[in-house]
């Protein structure tokens, strides 16, 4: 058997049906809003990578220097099989892979088969005695490991974390207490709470690639459910809101107008000025932090953050 194997646990037409469902639901109701899971089609991935090498977008960076400055403590776990949510290409964990030296299994969980192939071919070539156990899945929908040796630990970075509403936040810590065995633990990555200017700036910057990021969800509709957005018509809008300590991407509409998305079967009226909520991206404190990881019966046993205090890495264990 080779030691590349991908396991599909999510209908193939299951995307199409979730998205439908997600636009026809988030476009009827008011205020309107949309899941930031769609903005993720080929053209949004390459503009989230170009996101995260611009200069006001500071979390991957500081991940990055979290991640190096503690891989050996992290690999101190002893895990043998390294879960990843939201692998992606896999860069993230590069590091941390060269550091956990007794590591069995990797089992990257993406929602995309093409980027868990090419992730899982690099890593093979760099990593020739690992087995990787490849998920298509989406992991708020239920996730079913293949057995590997334990301990297990499972990862979550990013900040990814912060997309979740806290309602779907709390059903998904329980769903990795549910996942782990005791003696597991979970590494989860968490953009800090920080003053607004640098907030909004990560999320609205300069040359507007977060804007065309923010837009692109547009196009994904246009594309897959015949809809006639023209993103010209609507404006990009970052907004920090104080009291839930989250930063909203909003998408404004420029004047009074009316899409059509025959895919749903809807006629959307937009008013002049009115926002579409299209991602959330909550900011964390390890008071926080700890006590939601509480509730779900995980406890936080290491917080690093980076040097400039902007971002954490939490180590916490399946109790
Ligand atoms: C890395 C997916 C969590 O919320 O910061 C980047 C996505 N949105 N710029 C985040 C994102 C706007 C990002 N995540």
């Amino acid at each position: 058997m080779s030691p590349l194997s991908i396991t599909r646990t999510l209908p193939p037409d299951a995307t199409a049906a979730a998205l439908r469902a997600d636009v026809a639901e988030g476009l009827s109701r008011t205020p309107k809003q949309l899941p930031p899971k769609w903005f993720y089609d080929a053209r949004g991935s390459e503009l989230f990578d170009e996101i995260t090498t611009l200069p006001e977008y500071y979390p991957t960076r500081a991940e990055r220097e979290i991640l190096r400055a503690t891989a050996d403590r992290i690999a101190a776990t002893g895990a043998r099989t390294l879960i990843e949510l939201g692998s992606g290409s896999s860069d993230k964990t590069r590091h941390l892979l060269r550091a956990l030296t007794g590591l069995h299994s990797y089992l990257p969980v993406d929602v995309s088969e093409s980027a868990l192939r090419a992730a899982g071919e690099a890593l093979l070539a760099e990593h020739p005695g690992l087995t990787v156990h490849a998920l298509v899945a989406d992991f708020q929908r239920g996730l079913t490991l293949p057995k590997t040796p334990g301990p297990r630990l499972l990862a979550f970075l990013g900040g990814t974390i912060g997309n979740l509403l806290p309602q779907e936040r709390a059903a998904f810590l329980d769903s990795v207490h549910e996942l782990l065995d005791p003696g597991d633990a979970l590494l989860l990555g968490t953009d800090l709470v920080k003053d607004e200017a640098t907030l909004v700036a990560a999320y609205d910057d300069a040359r507007g690639v977060t804007a065309a990021f923010n837009k692109n969800v547009l196009e994904v509709i246009n594309r897959e459910l015949g809809g006639d957005f023209d993103p010209a018509d609507f404006e990009h809008v970052a907004r920090w809101n104080a009291e839930r300590e989250w930063i909203e991407m909003r998408l404004r509409a420029r004047d009074d107008l009316t899409v059509k998305i025959p895919g749903v079967d809807l006629a959307v009226p937009f008013a002049a000025g009115e926002e579409l909520r299209t991602e959330v991206s909550a900011k964390f404190r390890e008071d926080g932090v700890r006590s939601e990881l509480a509730a779900a019966g995980l406890k936080l046993t290491e917080w690093w953050t980076d040097s400039a205090g902007r971002y954490a890495l939490s180590l916490a264990l399946r109790i």
